[in-house]
């Protein structure tokens, strides 16, 4: 299974829930793969926020090794599942689907709720990693069924 986490940037908020995806994945022993991706190009190369990779080394997920990526529409073909973290995402993510196949691989991360940007907001990273954590661990009893 091929999973692709999705936010604007791809420094702060995809990059938090492609470690702690990626570090419950391994604790379950699943050979899974996960990656993510930012709808804009801004940030292509960079490591994550530092406060991104603070609050993640705070619970034991290392995150420096990550870089970031620019989704591109053949990223529809190489993953199987495609998680975003806001409209804005969604939006822009499924505007570049050429099919309905590729649209039905897109969804919000939440099931009820945005993961709001943390990028201006220095106290937000800890709330966005908690619920980035929570719901990681019920995708993946999803995903398992
Ligand atoms: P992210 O946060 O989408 O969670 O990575 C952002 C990071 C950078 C910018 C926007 C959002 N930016 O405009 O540079």
């Amino acid at each position: 299974m091929k999973i692709l986490m999705v936010c604007l940037g791809n420094i702060c908020r995809s990059p938090l829930a492609h470690g702690v995806m990626q570090h419950l994945v391994e604790q379950e022993g699943l050979d899974w793969e996960i990656d993510s991706a930012g709808t804009g190009d801004w940030h292509v190369g960079h490591q994550p926020d530092k406060r991104s990779i603070a609050v993640a080394k705070k619970y034991g997920v290392d995150i420096t090794q990550q870089r970031a990526q620019w989704f591109q529409r053949d990223f529809f073909e190489r993953y199987d599942h495609i998680y975003v973290m806001d409209n804005n995402n969604f939006r822009d993510v499924t505007g570049l689907a050429e099919c309905d196949e590729d649209r039905a691989k897109v969804r919000m991360f939440l099931l009820k709720d945005i993961v709001p940007d943390p990028y201006f907001d220095e106290n937000q990273f800890e709330p966005v990693y908690h619920m980035i954590e929570k719901r990681c661990r019920e995708l993946i009893r999803e995903l398992r069924k």
